[in-house]
């Protein structure tokens, strides 16, 4: 405890684990004492699991409506399992940046190729054609600023794949009904 008492910045947090450790004598006894920042956590028996940059930028941005595993919060089309089928036709691949919500993103191209990059492989690998090549930040950065009605392009979209039977059913990518187009 003195290395506690003699830093002002860590009174607080050394005032809770003094609380812990009052409050579960064997627990502290046994948990070395650090100043990881963590400690409270795992020291409740839980884990910190790293997160990957793309994660966090989803996390941040994406999950409000798109969930925590791309599984869309109603009235919002869901990501998992489905984006990858875009990815089948160039046109389709292009929708995937230009969708407001990715084109309009304050992040950079770099973390928005990466971000695509990561949600596609990550929610959706299995719908994605073998031959995918991932996004380039320049590739993003010339289809982001391009304006485009991507209603009207995703209904194009979902209508060529459909016809060239790339889509396992015509609902594969069906949007909820609330959403209007
Ligand atoms: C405020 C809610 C909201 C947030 C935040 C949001 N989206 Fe969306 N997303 C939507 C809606 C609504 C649609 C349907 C198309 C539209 O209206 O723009 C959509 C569509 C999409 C689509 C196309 C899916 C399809 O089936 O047409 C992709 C891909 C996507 N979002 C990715 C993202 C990513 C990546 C982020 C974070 C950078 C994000 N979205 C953040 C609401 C959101």
């Amino acid at each position: 405890m003195p290395r506690c008492l003699n830093s002002a910045a860590l009174a607080g947090g050394c005032a809770v684990a003094l609380g812990l450790a009052l409050a579960q004598p064997v627990l502290a006894q046994s948990t070395p004492v650090s100043n990881v920042p963590d400690v409270l956590t795992r020291q409740n028996g839980l884990r910190v699991t790293p997160m990957s940059h793309s994660a966090r930028v989803y996390a941040e941005n994406c999950q409000g409506c798109h969930g925590p595993q791309g599984v869309s919060v109603t009235e919002i089309p869901t990501l998992a399992g489905r984006i990858g089928y875009f990815a089948r036709s160039p046109e389709g691949r292009s929708y995937l940046i230009q969708v407001p919500n990715v084109a309009l993103n304050p992040s950079s191209d770099e973390e928005i190729a990466a971000l695509m990059n990561w949600l596609l492989y990550t929610y959706s690998g299995q719908q994605l054609p073998g031959d995918f090549k991932p996004y380039s930040a320049s590739e993003v950065g010339l289809l982001r600023r391009e304006r485009v009605d991507t209603a009207a392009q995703r209904r194009r979209v979902v209508d060529q794949l459909s016809a060239a039977g790339q889509l396992p059913s015509p609902a594969a990518l069906a949007l909820p009904r609330s959403v209007l187009y």
